[in-house]
C-alpha cells in the first residue's frame, strides 16, 4: 500500500534528523536520522515487509521494537535483519525476501490457500524416494527465510570481548530502569552503575506516551549526571554462572556474568547487584487475520505518532481492553489527527472477529453480544492488549516466575524489597506484572532504595 500524502505531519518529540534516502528495492525512500528502517518504510506507505515462512502470508511490522520478527528484510546483503532495529543510514540497501515474484504479490502464498487446515509434511510424502526428495526440497525452498549473505564474514574476525566490573547493573532503560538508576546513583554516590538497554534510545514505554519523550530525557539526563553509564543498543543475552575476573570482585558480588551484545562486540558484565527492569512485550489479540500488515501494537502506534511525528494511518481503529488504548486515542487527537480518523473500538463491549483486507488492510469486523456483525473502515488496527512481562532473563538467572493472566503472563516474583529468589537479583516495573509507565517508574524508585541500601556505599 502506498499513501499519497506524506504522513510526517505530526510534531516529532525532537526535531527530525538529517534527511536522506535509503535504497528500497531499487527505489529511493525518504528517511530522517533518528528513524529506523521500519519507521521510514511505514512513513513511505510500505506496509508489507515480509512473507511468513511456509504459508507466505503477508507480514508487516507489528511491535517496532525488535520483539515480533515480522519485519525481516535483507539489508546490505544480510538476510533476516529486523528493519525496526536498523537505524537509518544514507547508503542502506533494503530488499524484501522469500517471495515470488514480489512480496506484494507472492505466488507462493498459494500454499496458504491450498492448505487451509495447515500443511502436514507427512501427507506430502509419496511412495517414491526420488519424488519425496524433490518435494521436500521444494517445500524447504518455499518455506525458507531468505538466502545466504552476498559475501561471507571475513575469516579470523572474532568480535572483541571486554569485561565490565560494576556495583550495580540495571537491565532496561524504560521508566522503571531509568528512575531506579538515577536514585541508586544519588543514594550510593561512590557506586559504579551501568544501565544496559537494547533499543536505540532510552525511554522504553514512555516513548509511546504523548509527553513521554520529555520524561524519558529528563530521567536519562538525571541518571547520567549522577554518574550512571548508559549503554544503548546493548542486548543482554543471558546470565552465565561461570567465574569471572574473581580477584577484582567484591565478596558480595554475584558469581557469574551477564553477556551483553553490542555493536562493538561482547561485554561480560560482573556486578554486585543486578536489577532487571526489562518491561513487557506487546501482544496481539486472537482474531481472524490478525497478522495482516497494518495490524500493529498500540504502543507502536503511539511511538510512530508521539516520538517520530508520523501519522500512523488515514483511519486508526484502536482495539483491546487496556487503558493505554484510551490514552492513545486521546493522544492521537491531541497530536492533531482529526477525531473522525481515530476510532476507539470496545474496549469491553463488541467482540473483534476479523481484520478485513489482504495485503492492504481495509478495516475490521466486530460482533455484538446479540451476534450481529458490523464493519468499521480502517487502514491501521492498533492492538491494546495487555503486554506480556519480559521475565525470561530473571527466570534464566534463577528468579521464580508464575503465570498471572491478569498481569499479562509470566511475572517475576519478588519480596517486598523487590528481591527475587536469586541472591542479590532484583526486579521492578512491568517485568513483575504489567502496570504501565507511571506505576513502573514508581516501582523503580522504590526498588532503587532497597538496592542502594544493600550496598555499603550509602
Ligand atoms: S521485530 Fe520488528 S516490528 Fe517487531
Amino acid at each position: 500500500m502506498a499513501l499519497t500524502d506524506d504522513p510526517r505531519v505530526l510534531a516529532p518529540a525532537v526535531p527530525r534528523g538529517r534527511s536522506c534516502a535509503l535504497d528500497f528495492e531499487g527505489s529511493p525512500v525518504r528517511a530522517f536520522g533518528g528513524e529506523s528502517v521500519a519507521v521510514a518504510l511505514w512513513a513511505a506507505g510500505v506496509r508489507t515487509l515480509a512473507r511468513s515462512p511456509k504459508f507466505h502470508r503477508p507480514r508487516g511490522a507489528f511491535c517496532f521494537e525488535g520483539h515480533c520478527a515480522s519485519c525481516l528484510l535483507r539489508i546490505d546483503g544480510r538476510p533476516n535483519v529486523r528493519a525496526c532495529m536498523t537505524p537509518i543510514r544514507a547508503d542502506l540497501r533494503c530488499e524484501r525476501q522469500n517471495s515470488f515474484p514480489s512480496a506484494e504479490v507472492d505466488l507462493l502464498a498459494a500454499a496458504d490457500w491450498m492448505f487451509p487446515e495447515q500443511m502436514n509434511h507427512h501427507t506430502l510424502l509419496t511412495g517414491n524416494r526420488v519424488a519425496n526428495r524433490l518435494l521436500i526440497s521444494l517445500v524447504r525452498q518455499m518455506g525458507g527465510s531468505g538466502t545466504l549473505p552476498d559475501s561471507p564474514p571475513p575469516t579470523g574476525s572474532v568480535p572483541p570481548v571486554r569485561d565490565e566490573i560494576v556495583d550495580v547493573c540495571i537491565v532496561g532503560a524504560g521508566p522503571a530502569g531509568l528512575t531506579a538508576a538515577g536514585i541508586i546513583a544519588r543514594l550510593a554516590p561512590r557506586a559504579q552503575l551501568l544501565l544496559v538497554d537494547e533499543q536505540a534510545e532510552p525511554g522504553g514505554s514512555w516513548l509511546a506516551e504523548p509527553k513521554g519523550f520529555a520524561l524519558a530525557t529528563t530521567a536519562a539526563d538525571d541518571a547520567t549526571s549522577a554518574g550512571v553509564r548508559i549503554l544503548q543498543r546493548a542486548a543482554v543475552i543471558g546470565f552465565f554462572s561461570e567465574d569471572g575476573a574473581e580477584s577484582d570482585l567484591r565478596a558480595d558480588a554475584i558469581r557469574g556474568t551477564l553477556a551483553v551484545i553490542t555493536s562493538d562486540g561482547l561485554v561480560r558484565v560482573m556486578a554486585r547487584r543486578i536489577l532487571y527492569a526489562t518491561g513487557a512485550y506487546d501482544q496481539n489479540l486472537p482474531f481472524h487475520d490478525n497478522d495482516r500488515p497494518g495490524v500493529i501494537s498500540a504502543r507502536a502506534c503511539g511511538r510512530l505518532a508521539f516520538r517520530h511525528g508520523v501519522q500512523p494511518g488515514r483511519r486508526v481503529a484502536i482495539v483491546g481492553p487496556t487503558t493505554y488504548g484510551d490514552r492513545l486515542a486521546a493522544g492521537l487527537v491531541s497530536a492533531g489527527i482529526r477525531a473522525d480518523r481515530v476510532c476507539r473500538v470496545g474496549p469491553r463491549g463488541d467482540r473483534l472477529v476479523a481484520a478485513r483486507g489482504a495485503t492492504t488492510l481495509r478495516g475490521l469486523i466486530l460482533a455484538s453480544d446479540a451476534g450481529r456483525e458490523f464493519r468499521i473502515a480502517a487502514d491501521v488496527i492498533a492492538v491494546a492488549a495487555t503486554p506480556a512481562p519480559a521475565s525470561e532473563l530473571p527466570r534464566q538467572h534463577g528468579a521464580e516466575v508464575v503465570l498471572d493472566e491478569d498481569l499479562g503472563g509470566f511475572v517475576a516474583l519478588t519480596d517486598d524489597r523487590y528481591q527475587t529468589k536469586a541472591a542479590r537479583v532484583y526486579c521492578c516495573g512491568d517485568v513483575t506484572g504489567y502496570v504501565g509507565p507511571m506505576a513502573a517508574a514508581q516501582a523503580g524508585a522504590a526498588a532503587a532504595v532497597h538496592v542502594a541500601h544493600s550496598l555499603d556505599h550509602t
